[in-house]
């Protein structure tokens, strides 16, 4: 069997009233980049939220390793999370730094690298994602496709182990969604870590995934490789994936 890095284990989480995971379990593979899909609002982003530890289930756990994150203290929790890093859908760099110094953040605000180390460190991070010589531009010389690759450098600076990108294709056009999907393979393979990417964009998500886990009503009710997926009998999966308007899925 596959090595699991992270673990939902049963999860049911509420917001107020509103049940929005039920009984949901997923295992996320080391190693691997598993994509999560499913439709607006069924609770993706809140999975990311629960994998990063910034939201605790109201029951079941969640497993980072072999940790229940969920019941453990805080300082531990931290030290957990220093291993974890999420892209946001939104993450934007703060226009007056330079992109290096955006990019150094992370370094500057939790290790005792010194100046020399972290350059050399953001440098690295700034190649791995295609930006070479942009460490001393400005964020508003860069296009938007360039901003969200050092939004991923910024994400991975640390060597996190395991990286959550929510969205990071929504709203790109198809050529600079292919430059992000092929950047988050590369980061994927040089990290030797684990990837989870909520995506919307199918063709993205069957050039990069490893796992294909669909979300709906609260629940993983289909779990697989690219393949499997699209070859998967459960109707809900197939009319999610021909974005077809007739079949179960209520709209
Ligand atoms: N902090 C919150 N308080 C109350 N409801 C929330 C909160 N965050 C998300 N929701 C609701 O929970 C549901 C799932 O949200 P989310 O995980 O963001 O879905 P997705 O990422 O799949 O679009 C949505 O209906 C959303 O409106
Ligand atoms: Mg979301």
């Amino acid at each position: 069997m596959a090595d699991v890095y992270a673990r939902l284990d049963d999860v049911t989480l509420m917001y107020g009233d509103r049940v929005i995971l039920k009984n949901c379990s997923l295992d996320v593979v080391k190693g691997a980049i598993t994509c999560i899909i499913g439709l607006s609002g069924a609770g993706k982003s809140t999975i990311v939220r629960l994998l990063d530890g910034l939201r605790k289930p109201d029951f079941g756990h969640v497993y980072i390793g072999t940790a229940d994150i969920c019941h453990m203290p805080e300082a531990h929790l931290n030290d957990v999370r220093r291993h974890i890093s999420l892209s946001f859908q939104f993450a934007a760099l703060l226009d007056s730094l330079t992109v290096g110094d955006n990019v150094a953040l992370p370094l500057r605000e939790r290790t005792q690298m010194t100046d020399a180390e972290i350059r050399k460190t953001v440098e690295d991070a700034l190649d791995s994602v295609g930006l070479a010589h942009t460490y001393d531009s400005m964020p508003s010389e860069l296009s938007g496709g360039m901003l969200k690759r050092a939004g991923f450098a910024r994400a991975i600076v640390t060597k996190p182990d395991l990286v959550l990108y929510d969205e990071p294709t929504t709203g790109l056009d198809p050529i600079v969604t292919h430059l992000i999907t092929d950047t988050i393979v590369r980061l994927r393979q040089k990290l030797d870590g684990t990837a989870v990417v909520i995506s919307h964009d199918l063709q993205s998500i069957y050039m990069m995934a490893d796992y294909v886990a669909m979300l709906f009503e609260g629940a993983i009710i289909a779990y697989g490789t690219v393949d499997e997926i699209r070859k998967s009998s459960n109707p809900i999966v197939q009319q999610f994936i021909q974005g077809s308007e007739v079949g179960p899925i209520p709209i």
